[in-house]
């Protein structure tokens, strides 16, 4: 069987207290720390950028998991790079050179990750195989935490595990993962799965075992 991860979203934590989140979360056993950069731009939503990555990064035990929705991306992979992430990850719409991405995301010595909106089919990343670490399916579309998973991307999560073949790739589920979901999506062959509101929902930093038992039901 497949070492399921879960990654929640920091994304609906609460943004003024990102330090105890963190540690109440790992507390609670999650296996990474997804976090949700956003620029205004390529998606309807602003977040944070490198330097709450790197204010946050002394917190974080086990890995940092770096989603890049931004556009242009290149001119910033470094600086994710030095605040800390283990896992960088841009989207394939973000440009047309995203293989030059991938490199530079390598060449700072982080894991890439390569990011398809729902729409985007496996193919546009079949060319990028041999130089990732992570496939970000995108299981709703990219700007806010709180939507429900988009049915037609299971199928596309079983056609992109028969592509990887045995290449030690990740397939990270991102969006609309609950205890209904996840069945779904990891029978047809994910093995991350972020979570922002089915960890965080009902919990705070005060009764950290409420975000252990969402992640236990995942
Ligand atoms: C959406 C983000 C997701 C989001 C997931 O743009 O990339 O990581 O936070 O949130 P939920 O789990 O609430 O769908
Ligand atoms: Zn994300």
């Amino acid at each position: 069987e497949r070492n399921v991860k879960i990654a929640p979203s920091i994304l609906s934590a609460d943004f003024a207290n990102f330090g105890a989140e963190i540690r109440a979360i790992e507390a609670q056993g999650c296996d990474w720390v997804h976090v949700d950069v956003m620029d205004g731009h390529f998606v309807p939503n602003l977040t944070f950028g490198p330097q709450t990555c790197k204010a946050i990064r002394p917190h974080i035990k086990t890995v940092m998991d770096v989603h890049l929705m931004i556009a242009p991306v290149d001119p910033y992979i470094e600086a994710f790079a030095e605040a800390g992430a283990d896992f960088i990850s841009a989207h394939v719409e973000s440009g047309p050179h995203v293989h030059r991405t991938m490199q530079a995301i390598r060449g700072c010595g982080v894991k890439a990750g390569i990011a398809l909106n729902p729409a985007t089919p496996v193919e546009a990343v079949e060319y990028l195989l041999d130089m990732v670490d992570l496939v970000n399916v995108m299981t709703v579309n990219p700007g806010f935490g709180g939507q429900k998973l988009i049915q037609s991307q299971i199928a596309k999560v079983e056609r992109l595990r028969a592509m990887i073949g045995d290449r030690p790739i990740h397939i990270e589920i991102d969006g609309g993962v609950d205890p209904t979901t996840i069945p779904l999506v990891r029978a047809a062959g994910a093995d991350v799965f972020v979570a922002g509101s089915a960890v965080f929902k009902g919990g705070s930093v005060d009764q950290p075992e409420v975000y252990g038992d969402n992640m236990r039901k995942l």
